[in-house]
This record gives C-alpha cells, sequence and structure tokens, in this order.
C-alpha cells in the first residue's frame, strides 16, 4: 500500500465496514421517507415493487459499487476515470448528487434536532401536532438554525476520520435503534384500529393502477426509494468500497447491508402506518408525517416524553451517519485529487451546502413563492437528485461494468482471496439486461407520465 493510501485511512474490519454502509444505507431515508412515500404511492403494490427492486437492482449495483471502489481504492471521480477516463462523469454526477442532497438531507436532520430539544424542554407539540410541525418548517429562522447546527455536526464527525467517527458512531447507534424500533412497532400494533394500516402496507390495492400516471408514479417512487435508501447511484459504496480490506467478502457484505436496510425500513413503516390509520391521521400527509404521528404516539405513553426523546436522538444518529457519507464522498474527491487537507475542504463544503440548504429552508415558508415547475425548492433537489441523478447514476454504472470495463473484473475482484461469487450467473443477467432496461423505462415514464 503507497503512502498516499495510508494516509486515506481504511475500515479496521468487515463487520466495521457492514456497518458504517449500513450506517449510510439506514438513515432518515428508512425512517423519515419510507412511510410517508409508502403513503404517497398507495401501500400495497408499492411494497411489493420496492422488495422486488431490492433485488433485482439494489443486488447487482450495490456489489458493482463496492467492487470498483475496492478495487481501485479512490473516491467516485477518480474510481471511474483510472479504470476508464470517459466515464469520469459517472463519478462525477455522484460528487455533485451527494452535495444536493445533503443540502436538503440536512434540513430535515435539521428537524429532528428541533424535536430532540423540544423534548428536552418539556416537549409541547399542542393539540394539532400537523399544525406544530407546518408552522415551525415555515418559519424563517428556527429551521435554518437547526440546518446549520445539524451540518456542522456532521462535518465534525468527518474530520476525525474513517474509522475514528464513520464506524465508531455506527457500530452504537444501530444494534439501539433496532432494539426501540421493535418495541414501538409492538406499541403501535396494539394501538385501537392498527390494523387497517397494516393492510394497507400489505394488502395490494389495485387503486394505484387506475391509470398510467399513479403506476409510473408508484414505480419511479420505489425506484427511486430503493436507491435513496440503499444509497446507490451516488458514488456512496465506491467511496466506502474504497476503504474496505481486500479479504473481505463483498457478495456476503452485500446482502447484509440491504437486509438491513430493508429490515429498518419496514419496522419503521410498521410503526409509523398503523399508528397513522389509529389516530385518524392522512397516510398521504408527506414529509410531515413522523413528525406529527411520533409525538401523537408518546403523548398517550407512559414516559412518553422519555421515549420521544430517545427515538428522535437514534433518528438523529441514524441520519448522521448518512450524513456524514453524503459529505464523506464530496471531501473524498477533494482530498485525493488536489491533496487539500481534511479538516479545511469538508468545513467549507459544509459552508457550500450550508448556503444551498438556507434557500431550500426557507423555500417552505417565506420563498414558497420561488417554485420550479411547480414544485418549490426543497421539492426540485429531492427531485433532481432521486429522480434524475440517481437513476442516470445508476444506470451508468450497470452499463459501465457490464459493458466497458467488463463482467470479468468484476469476477476477478469479487473472487480475490479466494472468496467464491455464487450468483455470478444472474448478475450478469441482471448487471447486462435487466437492470439497465428496467432503470431506463421506469426513468422514461416517470419524465412523461
Ligand atoms: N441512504 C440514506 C438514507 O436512507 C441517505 C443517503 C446517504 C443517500 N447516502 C446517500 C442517498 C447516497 C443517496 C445516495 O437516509
Amino acid at each position: 500500500m503507497s503512502k498516499q493510501q495510508a494516509n486515506r485511512g481504511s475500515f479496521s474490519s468487515s463487520i466495521g465496514f457492514i456497518l458504517a454502509a449500513a450506517g449510510s444505507a439506514i438513515g432518515l431515508g428508512n425512517l423519515w421517507k419510507f412511510p410517508y412515500v409508502a403513503g404517497n404511492s398507495g401501500g400495497g403494490f408499492f411494497i411489493i415493487a420496492y422488495f422486488l427492486f431490492a433485488l433485482i437492482l439494489g443486488v447487482p449495483v450495490m456489489l458493482s459499487e463496492m467492487v470498483i471502489g475496492r478495487n481501485t481504492n479512490l473516491n467516485a471521480i477518480g474510481a471511474f476515470q483510472r479504470l476508464n477516463k470517459k466515464w469520469t462523469f459517472v463519478g462525477a454526477i455522484g460528487v455533485i448528487g451527494a452535495f444536493l442532497i445533503l443540502s436538503y438531507y440536512s434540513i430535515v436532520g435539521g428537524w429532528v434536532l428541533k424535536y430532540i430539544f423540544s423534548y428536552l424542554i418539556g416537549a409541547d407539540f399542542g393539540a394539532d401536532k400537523v399544525a406544530y410541525f407546518n408552522n415551525f418548517v415555515a418559519s424563517p429562522v428556527e429551521p435554518v438554525i437547526f440546518h446549520l447546527l445539524f451540518l456542522g455536526l456532521t462535518a465534525c464527525v468527518v474530520t476525525l476520520g474513517v474509522s475514528g467517527g464513520i464506524e465508531k458512531a455506527s457500530k452504537f447507534m444501530l444494534p439501539a435503534l433496532f432494539i426501540l424500533l421493535i418495541g414501538l412497532v409492538i406499541r403501535s400494533l396494539t394501538l385501537p384500529n392498527a390494523i387497517e394500516g397494516v393492510k394497507f402496507l400489505f394488502v395490494p390495492n389495485t387503486e394505484v393502477f387506475k391509470d398510467a400516471s399513479t403506476t409510473s408514479n408508484m414505480l419511479l417512487s420505489a425506484m427511486g426509494q430503493i436507491f435513496f435508501s440503499l444509497s446507490l447511484g451516488m458514488g456512496i459504496m465506491v467511496t466506502y468500497g474504497s476503504y474496505i480490506k481486500k479479504d473481505s467478502n463483498l457478495t456476503t457484505n452485500t446482502f447484509f447491508i440491504i437486509g438491513l436496510d430493508t429490515l429498518m425500513a419496514l419496522l419503521s413503516g410498521l410503526v409509523i402506518l398503523p399508528a397513522v390509520f389509529s389516530f385518524g391521521y392522512e397516510p398521504a400527509a408527506g414529509p410531515g408525517l413522523i413528525f406529527s404521528i411520533i409525538p401523537a404516539i408518546f403523548e398517550i405513553m407512559p414516559f412518553g416524553s422519555i421515549f420521544g426523546l430517545l427515538f428522535f436522538t437514534l433518528v438523529f444518529l441514524a441520519a448522521i451517519t448518512s450524513s456524514m457519507s453524503l459529505l464523506e464522498v464530496v471531501s473524498a474527491y477533494f482530498i485525493d485529487t488536489y491533496k487539500w487537507n481534511r479538516k479545511k475542504v469538508t468545513f467549507i463544503l459544509a459552508i457550500a451546502m450550508g448556503i444551498v440548504g438556507i434557500f431550500a429552508s426557507l423555500s417552505m415558508g417565506p420563498l414558497s413563492h420561488v417554485t420550479i415547475g411547480g414544485l418549490n425548492i426543497f421539492d426540485t433537489l429531492g427531485f433532481i437528485t432521486d429522480k434524475l441523478l440517481m437513476p442516470i447514476g445508476a444506470f451508468c454504472t450497470t452499463i459501465f461494468v457490464g459493458y466497458i470495463w467488463g463482467l470479468n473484473n468484476v469476477k476477478a475482484e469479487v473472487e480475490l482471496n479466494g472468496m467464491k461469487f455464487y450468483f455470478y450467473r444472474a448478475y450478469s443477467i441482471l448487471i447486462r439486461y435487466i437492470a439497465p432496461v428496467l432503470i431506463f423505462i421506469i426513468f422514461v415514464m416517470g419524465l412523461f407520465a
């Protein structure tokens, strides 16, 4: 290993990597976004599409990204550049996408911080939890301050480096989050009428097929959600893969991460949606869903405000292990390419994202009149990343790996150190034919429906 590579840091063990990558994958996407996107997309069939896409898109794309990262030992842009100069742009899509995602991700992270503070000072969310949330996000100052605070904290963890910060935080957060979620699922399922929420999630409802636009919207949402939730298409797994040791088994890693991520999303759905139906909330309420339903659940529980504090603290930890991965992708590029100092790069980037995010936050209040194609700035950022950059990034990755770099290279990297690539045949069909065609069709449908 060269000195330069040694300086980049690496994960101290396979399990450390799995936890860190799962830490990146598991975040607001699972806890905050999954329940409301499922709610917006009609439940049942969305969940089926989600599981299916996890297997036929998630597995091959994630494995490919990890292989590229570990093979080159470089950041997202550097990795593609090393393998084939003409494909550098795929890495660039990732770095730009990660920058944009974090600009709005940190706003939601800021909301989580706000709820932590509210619980600390005695939790009063009023009778109308939805109104409380809506008032808060539309106000001009507070959400902006919390957004900047969240980004600042993310930057602090990233400057601690790979194994120091990222790995340590993930090791503690995931098990704690899992246990609390299980407890909450039990609470939620025993609420009156909870079964309606379970039915909503698992009983396929043919309503979504009533016209082409609801169908394609459901498929596009499920695909966007898979990529978002698994941190795909944006060079995260390339960057993290570059820190994996050569004796780690990439196929096992992939299944573990996807399994854990899907489990967490499902648990979150099983906390939120039964409660939504029990309290008579609207499943299609959008981004405010967990922020209104969770305080409502805790209000009627003994020691509810302590659990509320614990819950949002764990959501915060899950969010920060994801946000640091986003910042890391962008930072790693500048560190590798320009040999800049990690601390300096990280803080400069955080400031730049902070500024973009301020506009996005204000777009839910004072700047709500500024719209692009009917979407405010916050939603526009979400649209650009989830529905454009991520599918394009993932599509290009499949083509690159399947046709340009070549499957032999993938196979060789996976099989290093005598590992077995036991589903190589399935992988090669998925990555060359099924994944690119599916991504392309859904992407185009989404643009025109
Ligand atoms: N997957 C994370 C979540 O579910 C968010 C995230 C982190 C992400 N890194 C990413 C999304 C890269 C897309 C691309 O919250």
